[in-house]
């Protein structure tokens, strides 16, 4: 396990630079990532290129053994470009541009900032060829799917549209555009969705493929500066840091032309009561090993107390530094760079707290960072361990895009289920593998399905195939609802999972906050929440019933046999003990090797590496746990990661 720092050697006196990569090698730092803002010190004017303090810096770095990652600077075009060519900036939904100030204001489709994008990262890709310490790059920084107005974006929105459906009649007989007379009689109609209504008054189907255009966009950028890169830098690895934001691209497509995943990981210093986010950290890096199947990098991860963008929280508690980025490493992360070396003195971020202080004193998080170091060397025996899981959940993005455009009541969203599904399945001590939904489901004994909302071309006919073999399928409400346009599909639901569940819903029923009562089979009592599908069982036996409102008795959760498998149906969102029950159900009748009985926060992952299995068992709690481990005493500190080989 290789563990970075991100390092701004253009904030910072030359005095420090040497005095910081001693330190960094006295610490165990074996990587350095740079120069993802740098653009006015690399091109300080129109044509005039200077990589010589790069150079430098990176020589320091070379020559005490240590790698780099280098950064296109395109997040950050200079001043001069925006004063020469002020239409480069992105526009924003009410049809005006961005003004400057902050950064990333930039948009990615304007042809006159890519002419200058490309060149600055030619002119880097050249110039780095043959510097063996580059070991890799990163494509611009935390790029999303931006919803830009600008004539460009709109241009291309429209001829992305016209490769989809050809004509504008097919158009408008996808989106339905005869609601509202919204029908086109040519393309130059066609804008994005401006204005200050909520996207949810827009037509659904229109709102879904501008979500696609936007992500593609994106994508389209990235892979262009993938293919400069790799044409003029052969050898080195190409990334890009995505964040969860609000605006994701499609990650699977984001990274299909990439080499590599990476992801930039700030855990809540201050742990949630109800726990849900602290297995949400394990989510996501599950998640992110998914995009690709393969080892990732955490490119950045939290270092100090956030602020900036918001006031100042706490700094991360005693142990987190290390454990978290264990626990990155338990879930596949192969390199872990940290955010940042030292907390910026200068400019906007200088609340964002690095490893070390203004101050430039090392205290109790540096001094826990350079444990950190200390033990990423003893683990190069596990470094590419497999990570096999029993379990899959799948999900999708036009899933997530559909639900942010249609929200579908108050306090639903998209990732609940399949986070919570995630957690009962975590909590038995089980791997679990987050995967697109167009990801093959061999080798999976469980696969969770959640939400499958849009429709998308296969993914129904190979979760019936996958039950039809003998695997269990756990499928819940807001199934089969959409054809793959956002169109509403003219089908008792849950429409193409019907016979698979065995079940429909002869109603439905969307209740927000309130909760009903959820009685199971053997009597216990749980919550139904926010959407209740008043089921019908064609062949499915029920495992629950609601116990309250005009539907009571009407079942809620059904079991069916499909093949020689099994499939679940959760007509409700439920509260976590439904999903824990149902995920042990399931893992017994599957005979999966179960760990009952872990503490609550306390995660187990299992790497494998030929023979050998390595267990990483983890404390994601500021409470010290006492519990059994197959008959023996363990103790875990706050934060603890204990890895157990054998
Ligand atoms: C993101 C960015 C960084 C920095 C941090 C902290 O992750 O990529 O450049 O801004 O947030 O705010
Ligand atoms: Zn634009």
């Amino acid at each position: 396990m290789k563990i970075g720092v991100a390092y701004y050697p253009e904030h910072w006196d030359r005095s420090l630079w040497e005095k910081d990569a001693d330190r960094m090698l006295a610490t165990g730092v074996k990587l350095v990532r740079l120069a993802e803002f740098a653009w006015c010190r690399l091109e300080p004017r129109e044509g005039e290129f200077d990589f010589t303090w790069l150079d430098e810096a990176i020589a320091l770095f070379a020559a005490r053994g240590m790698e780099v990652v280098l950064c296109t600077p395109t997040s950050c075009p200079p001043m001069w470009l925006y004063e020469k060519h002020p239409e480069i900036v992105h526009v924003e939904k009410d049809g005006t541009p961005t003004r400057l100030g902050i950064r990333s204001h930039r948009c990615v489709s304007n042809p006159v900032f890519l002419r200058y994008a490309d060149r600055i990262t030619k002119k880097m890709a050249l110039h780095y060829a043959n510097e063996p310490a580059v070991v890799g790059w990163q494509i611009d920084n935390e790029l999303e799917a931006y919803q830009c107005y600008c004539g460009h974006c709109i241009a291309g929105y429209r001829e992305w549209l016209k490769a989809k459906y050809g004509t504008v009649e097919n158009l408008n007989r996808a989106y339905g555009n005869v609601v509202w007379s919204g029908e086109y009689t040519s393309w130059t109609q066609i804008t994005p969705p401006y204005g200050s209504l909520p996207h949810a008054w827009q037509n659904p189907a229109y709102m879904l493929d501008f979500y696609r255009f936007c992500s593609d966009n994106v994508v389209a950028f990235s892979n262009r500066q993938a293919a400069q890169l790799r044409r003029l830098c052969p050898g080195r690895p190409v990334t890009t840091n995505v964040w969860f934001c609000g605006h994701m691209p499609d990650f699977y497509r984001q990274f299909a032309d990439l080499d590599f995943i990476s992801y930039d990981n700030y855990p809540a210093t201050r742990l949630p009561q109800d726990g849900e986010s602290c297995y949400s950290h394990a989510f996501h890096l599950d998640m992110m090993r998914g995009v690709k199947r393969k080892p990732f990098w955490i490119m950045e991860q939290l270092s100090g107390g956030k602020g900036c963008w918001m006031p100042m929280e706490k700094p991360p508690q005693p142990g987190m530094i290390k454990g978290y980025a264990l626990q990155a490493f338990a879930h596949g992360a192969d390199t872990v760079v940290h955010f940042r070396w030292r907390t910026a003195a200068i400019g906007a971020e200088m609340h964002w707290h690095g490893l070390l202080d203004h101050s430039d004193v090392p205290g109790r998080r540096f001094e826990e960072f350079a444990d950190l170091c200390r033990t990423a060397q003893t683990l190069s025996d596990v470094q590419g361990a497999d990570i096999r899981s029993d379990v899959a959940i799948l999900f999708g993005f036009e899933n997530e895009y559909a639900f942010q455009i249609q929200p579908q009541t108050e306090g639903y969203y998209y990732l609940e289920q399949l986070q919570r599904l995630h957690r009962a399945f975590t909590a038995l001590g089980l791997n679990v593998d987050v995967i697109g939904q167009h990801e093959p489901l061999e080798g999976y004994r469980i696969v969770c399905a959640p939400e499958m909302y849009v429709a998308s071309p296969g993914v129904s006919e190979r979760l019936t195939a996958f039950a039809d073999q003998g695997g269990t399928v756990i499928l819940t409400a807001r199934s089969g609802v959409k054809d793959a346009h956002n169109n509403a599909c003219m089908s008792q639901l849950p429409g193409v999972y019907r016979q698979l569940a065995g079940v429909h819903a002869v109603e439905y029923v969307p209740i927000g906050w309130d909760s009903i009562p959820l009685q199971f089979e053997d009597g216990t009592r749980l919550d139904a929440r926010q959407w209740c599908d008043v089921l019908e069982p064609d062949t499915a036996q029920v495992l629950a019933r609601y116990a309250g409102d005009y539907f009571a008795g009407a079942a809620a959760v059904t079991k069916n046999r499909y093949g020689k498998g099994t499939v679940y149906y959760i007509g409700t969102v439920g509260t976590q003990p439904v999903y824990d029950r149902i995920a042990a159900g399931a893992a017994e009748e599957a005979a999966l090797p179960m760990i009952p009985g872990l503490p609550e926060r306390v995660e187990l992952c299992t790497r494998t590496k030929g023979e050998s299995t390595v267990r990483f068992l983890f404390n994601n709690d500021q409470q010290p746990k006492r519990f059994t481990l197959e008959g023996q005493e363990m103790t875990l500190a706050p934060f603890e990661m204990k890895i157990l080989r054998g």
